[in-house]
């Protein structure tokens, strides 16, 4: 980033990224940290603000705090007002801060109410609302997408016999009954066996998968000329996600081969993406666990677009522009 430059953190979380990109923006530049979670915000402001009043800058960088859904970027950066964004971050899932917080339910490893909302203010379905009142089918459907757990059905009948019972409603019960389903020669490797329903289940009440192509989307849309765009996934799902969307949109003419000129006047709305994606050195791993998962990718907007005559957006732009 350079000075004067206008940032969006759209997972700002701790704040952790955004005070590395503050004094690179600095002087004259405009910050913008999202989240949905009060609780970082909060904690997030705060700790930006010190930074930045410490800067010997005699015009630090602009704050604009806002708490949203990134899939309601269009809204939220109406708020701010700006006209474009030079550079875009999504450091997508959960934070750590989020998961050593045992009420909030998003860690198998610690007993708690089964939660695992990251805006409660604002969403009203829990994880134990989907596991108390899912089909055994629709549950087994959810672990099988969002977790990629290959025991989706058994696990999904186990929940299911549970519950008959009572209704299963803390974090331990979950991995209790998790373990239970899972056949002992699978249980040997691989982590935790909850892990992979946990996941699910995040995905599922949050409705991640959907938000990120929303929150993408919107980005994209967002972005000023030549201004860059970087996600970091934790999973699979996330990452095909952000790979098959900077592939799609650094497509230029999709003419057939055999056609003698281009008629269809696609243009790149990206003029570089990253070529695969980055991960962790292993010292980044040892530093901090959580990396080990994470999947840097980048794409740059291309330099200009071209309005075509009449004022249209050129077809390319207007496809994407849905
Ligand atoms: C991995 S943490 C980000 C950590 C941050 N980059 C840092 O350096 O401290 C992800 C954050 O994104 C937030 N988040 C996840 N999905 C979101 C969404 N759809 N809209 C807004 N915030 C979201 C979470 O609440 C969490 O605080
Ligand atoms: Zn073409």
């Amino acid at each position: 980033m350079t000075s004067g430059e206008v940032f969006c953190d759209c997972t700002l979380g701790g704040g952790g990224h955004a005070l590395t990109i503050a004094p690179d923006i600095s002087p004259g530049g405009l910050l913008i940290g999202i989240d949905q979670d009060v609780e970082a915000l909060n904690f997030a402001h705060a700790r930006l603000k010190a930074a930045l009043s410490a800067l010997s800058d005699p015009s630090p960088a602009r704050l604009a705090i806002i708490k949203g859904n990134f899939a309601d970027l269009d809204e939220l950066l109406i708020q701010v007002p700006v006209p474009g964004i030079d550079g875009f971050l999504f450091d997508l899932g959960v934070s750590s801060h989020q998961l050593d917080i045992p009420s909030r339910g998003f860690s198998y490893a610690r007993d708690a109410p089964l939660d695992m909302r990251m805006d409660p203010g604002t969403q009203t379905t829990t994880a134990a609302e989907i596991i108390n009142n899912t089909t055994a089918a629709d549950l087994a459907w959810i672990l099988r997408n969002f977790g990629e757990e290959r025991h989706a059905v058994q696990i999904a009948h186990r929940i299911v016999k549970a519950r008959v019972q009572a209704p299963i409603t803390s974090t331990s019960e979950l991995v209790r009954i998790v373990k239970s389903a899972i056949p002992a020669r699978y249980r040997r490797s691989g982590g935790n066996p909850a892990k992979r329903t946990f996941q699910a289940l995040r995905i599922a009440v949050n409705r991640e998968l959907d938000v990120l192509e929303a929150g993408l989307n919107a980005a994209v849309r967002w972005l000023n000329p030549a201004g860059r765009l970087v996600v970091i996934s934790y999973h699979s799902l996330e990452d095909r996600i952000v790979k098959n969307l900077f592939n799609e949109l650094s497509k230029s003419c999709i003419c057939p081969p055999e056609a003698p000129i281009c008629t269809c006047g696609i243009k790149p709305i990206f003029s570089r993406i990253s070529k695969r994606a980055l991960v962790a050195t292993s010292e980044q791993r040892e530093d901090n666990p959580r990396s080990k998962s994470a999947k840097l990718r980048w794409a740059i907007k291309s330099p200009e677009e071209d309005p075509s005559p009449g004022g249209d957006l050129d077809p390319g732009v207007a496809r994407h522009r849905q």
